[in-house]
Order: structure tokens, then sequence, then C-alpha cells
């Protein structure tokens, strides 16, 4: 066991500072993060998730195209006052509540350099604490089919209490589609938690880990990262030393294996529903499902 403290974690890293390539031309000129789902971005979803887990204090890594990120959460005073005086009262209370949720602190990566690289711009913000990771071109439904609650985040901060190390939000993905994610291999302690024993970024279908269930029998599907994670601190000294992997990028994935031979590592199977919005089809269902659910409560 390491001299972290094992406190509930309150600190929250979302990195949104990638180019948004899978979804050009619109990222060229709008990020992927700010891409609207019913009235409001995807990265406000995801900042409210956290805040629901009982994250206080928000970091967003930006890269220089990103300053509407910023905006969106500061406070703007003149326009709450002029919704104020033509009587718009609840669009001003909105505004406001959206800007004081949580303590916002921001940081630019200054090079895109990959996903490990964006997550190591956090480290002063950091500290020595536990931090969460969401990866905010993604949306997590809880159990119930909706935003709000933040179920994964919760089941992941329990297995950080109770094991002492890092842990990862991971779900089920068919092997034709894991080259696209980090992939997980272990065994499941009891159903719905693993305890890890490798991860590989993006590997081909004979690369890649296997997952033994709770009899110890392979399942036939793989596992993946599901874009929530919960860091030890000790993740920025792998960070500081990897070299660019998978597609000449600093994988994130590559300093977790380091962590997990030192710490161990568990997984979560991700409660909810995962929803990419860096591409067209994902962000096409989360409109479909906020739009149901707004309809069915007005
Ligand atoms: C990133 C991570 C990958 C993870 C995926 C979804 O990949 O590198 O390990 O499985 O997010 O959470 P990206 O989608 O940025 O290529």
């Amino acid at each position: 066991m390491r001299a972290e403290s094992f406190h509930r974690p309150v600190k929250a890293v979302l990195p949104a500072a990638g180019f948004g390539t899978r979804f050009l031309p619109i990222t060229k000129a709008v990020p992927k993060e700010m891409l609207p789902v019913g009235d409001r971005p995807v990265i406000d979803y995801v900042v409210q998730e956290a805040v629901a887990a009982g994250f206080t204090d928000i970091l967003i890594i930006v890269s220089r195209e990103k300053n509407c990120i910023l905006d969106y959460f500061d406070r703007n005073h003149e326009l709450e006052r002029r919704l104020r005086s033509a009587g718009k009262h609840s669009e001003a209370d909105e505004l406001e509540r959206i800007a004081s949720q949580a303590n916002f602190h921001f940081v630019r990566q200054p090079e895109m350099k990959g996903l490990g690289d964006a997550v190591l711009q956090a480290q002063a913000f950091v500290g020595k604490d536990p931090f969460a990771l969401l990866l905010a071109d993604t949306m997590i439904l809880d159990n119930n089919g909706r935003p709000g609650k933040g179920d994964s985040l919760n089941a992941l901060v329990s297995a950080h209490l109770e094991h002492r190390c890092s842990s990862v939000a991971i779900e089920p993905v068919a092997a034709e589609r894991i080259h696209r994610y980090g992939v997980v291999g272990g065994r499941e302690l009891h159903s719905g938690q693993f305890e890890l024993k490798s991860m590989v970024e993006k590997p081909q279908p004979d690369e890649a880990p296997t997952m033994l269930d709770s009899g110890g029998q392979a399942y036939s599907h793989g596992f993946a990262f599901a874009a929530r994670y919960l860091f030890t601190a000790r993740i920025f000294d792998f960070l500081r030393t990897t070299q660019p992997g998978k597609n000449n990028e600093i994988q994130l994935t590559d300093a977790m294996a380091q962590l997990l031979v030192e710490e161990g590592f568990y997984g979560c199977r991700l409660p909810g529903k995962r929803l990419d919005i860096g591409n067209a089809a994902g962000l096409l269902e989360a409109h479909e499902i906020i739009l149901k659910g707004k309809s069915s409560h007005d």
C-alpha cells in the first residue's frame, strides 16, 4: 500500500484537447465536446456526472482552439443581468448554476501528443490526491438509461476505497471492434468486479488479452476501457517516462499497464451505457435519448 490518502476523492480531470478527426469537418471549427445534445453541449453532461458523484474540483484540459469551453463554464454577468431585467429568471438561474456547480480549472496541452500527455498536464492540479478521469467526448448513462447520478464513477470510487488502488470502467466489446479500444485481461472476482492483469491499447484480435469469468472460463468477447477511470497520483510518475506507442502517441494505457504491475488495478463493469459522441451515430443516439427523456418530463 502506498502513502496516498484514501478519502473519497474530490478532483476530476476532463481531457478535451483532441483534434476530433473522426468528426470532421465540423470539428475544424467546433470542438467535439461542444456539439449539442438537446439544448446543451456534450461536456455539460460529463461535468454534471462528475458533480453528481461528489467531485467538487474539475480540471478541463483544452487545446488552443477550444476557448469556447472556458466561456461555457464561466459566468457572463452582463448576459445574466440582461436576462433578469427581461424577467427571464429561470434562464439566468441556469447559466449561473452551470458556472457555479463546481470549482473549475483549465489548463492547455501545448502539443497534441496523445491522451497520456494530455493527462500529464493535470499533475500540478492533482498533486498527491487520487482523482477521476472522464473522457469529455463520452456520455455515460446510469442504470436507468438516463444521465445524471454518476453510477459508474461511484462504482470506481468504491473499488478504489476497498482495494486501495486505481480502478477503471470496462465493458464487453465484440472481437471486430477490439482494435479501437484499450483492452484488458484478468479475472472476474464477483459479478461486475474484475482484478486486472494486463492492458493493451488498440490490439489486433490475436494480441488482445483474455478475461476469465469467476468460474475460470475465458469470456468469448473482450473487455475494453469505457472512458471513466479513478487513478492514484502514482500514474504521473509513469506518464512522465512513457514513450510514444500506438499511433505514435503517448498512450495512457501504456502508463496504466506499468501502474498495474506496481499497485494492482481493478475493473468495474460499466453499470450503464456508454455513448461515444465523437462520431455522428453516437451523437444522434445521445440526442434521441435526451429528447425522449425531456418530453416524458414535460
Ligand atoms: C481512448 C483510449 C482507449 C479507450 C477509449 C474509450 O481511445 O485510448 O483506451 O478504450 O478512449 O474510452 P480513443 O477513443 O481516444 O481513440
